[in-house]
């Protein structure tokens, strides 16, 4: 994937195994897409029950690409899925399977702490090619790296929720990322069927920053009364095309994650009312409502 690079520990590296810490949502979307596109990736969740239900989930999503990829010859559809699965497997610890992947993506809760834990414990295992990169959403990725000693190989690679339907990776580079790791992620990128965009390190990339003043904006009109919740997605839907209306998106994303991301940005910059508390937003987090990965948020789900 990356011949030809220049310089140093990730000169030659072709990402062939990596491991993906962090078997939810993200994590499991991004296993499937590399598992499908011929990588063999170890998913790695602290709880085990996720990790069944993430390669349960895995071998429904390929289903359904299968079922559209494969439409006129279902036995090359059974294949796919059979490839795919058998390049998946799981862990419920990062450092025993570390060893042998050219390439970590975090995807676990949205917590500095939490984040620089696994990197840090992980920088004195992996081998020294090893590209390290976080799934995050809001925090910075000079802060994330600064817990290990591989700085020009630690960057952002940011997918998009559902992981395999949404085109976008960011792949976002610190001031000490060197251009072999950037350019071995947007190649890695191009590989999984994604378009990448280069982004700075800056609160929110480029798509966070835009959509959750925006998703926050709706909440607050609906706090205020100045729209049911129903009417402001279907407004959204309508009116401007887009798939899913803000309340909507908000319980997709997860509204845990999403405080997560108001919390960090509203401490960093208490003087700006974009990212100021929303208070449904607090109560629905208060009573364990995620959204749609919970069965309730601001809409209740089967
Ligand atoms: N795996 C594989 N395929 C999937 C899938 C999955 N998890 N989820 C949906 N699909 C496929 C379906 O099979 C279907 O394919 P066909 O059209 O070929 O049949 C297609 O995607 C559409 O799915 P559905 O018909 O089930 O439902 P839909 O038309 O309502 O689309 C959606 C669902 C793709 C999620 C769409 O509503 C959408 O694009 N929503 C907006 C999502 C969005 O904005 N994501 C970004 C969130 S922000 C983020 O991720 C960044 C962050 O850091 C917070
Ligand atoms: P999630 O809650 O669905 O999954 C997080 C998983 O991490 C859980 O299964 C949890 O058990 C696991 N975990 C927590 N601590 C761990 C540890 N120390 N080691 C191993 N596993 C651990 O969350 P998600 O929606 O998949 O989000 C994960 C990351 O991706 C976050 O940083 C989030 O900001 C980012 N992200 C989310 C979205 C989204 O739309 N949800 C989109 C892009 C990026």
């Amino acid at each position: 994937v990356c011949r030809g690079l220049s310089s140093s520990a990730v000169r030659n590296v072709a990402i062939k195994h990596l491991t993906v810490i962090g078997g939810g949502q993200m994590g499991a979307g991004i296993a499937q897409v590399a598992a499908s596109t011929g990588h063999s990736v170890t998913l790695v969740d602290t709880n085990g029950e996720i990790l069944k239900k993430a390669v349960k989930g895995i071998e429904g999503n390929l289903k359904r690409v299968a079922k559209k990829k494969f439409s006129d010859k279902p036995e090359s559809g059974e294949e796919f899925i059979q490839k795919a699965l058998q390049n998946v497997s799981t862990s419920t610890d990062a450092a025993a399977v570390v060893q042998g992947s050219d390439l970590v993506v975090e995807a676990i809760v949205e917590n500095l702490k939490v984040k620089q834990d696994i990197f840090s414990g992980l920088d004195k295992l992996a081998p020294a090619h090893t590209i390290f990169a976080s799934n995050t959403s809001s925090l910075s990725i000079t802060d994330i790296a600064s817990s290990t000693s591989r700085l020009d190989r630690f960057a952002g690679l940011h997918f998009f929720n559902p992981v395999p339907v949404m085109k976008l990776v960011e792949v976002i580079g610190t001031s000490a990322t060197s251009q072999e790791t950037l350019d071995c992620l947007l190649n890695f990128s191009k590989v999984l069927g994604k378009t990448p965009v280069s982004c700075k390190d800056t609160p929110g990339f480029i798509v966070n920053r835009l959509l959750l003043p925006y998703i926050i904006e709706a909440i607050r009109m609906y706090e205020r009364g100045h729209g049911s919740k129903e009417d402001i997605d279907i407004a959204m839907k309508l009116g401007c095309g887009y798939p899913m209306g803000p309340l909507e998106l908000a319980d997709y994303v997860g509204l845990d994650t999403m405080k997560f991301i108001m919390d960090y940005w509203s401490a960093a910059n208490p003087e700006n009312p974009s990212f100021a508390q929303s208070e449904s937003l607090n109560k629905l987090v208060a009573e364990g409502k995620f959204g749609k990965k919970t069965g309730e948020g601001f809409y209740k789900y089967k």
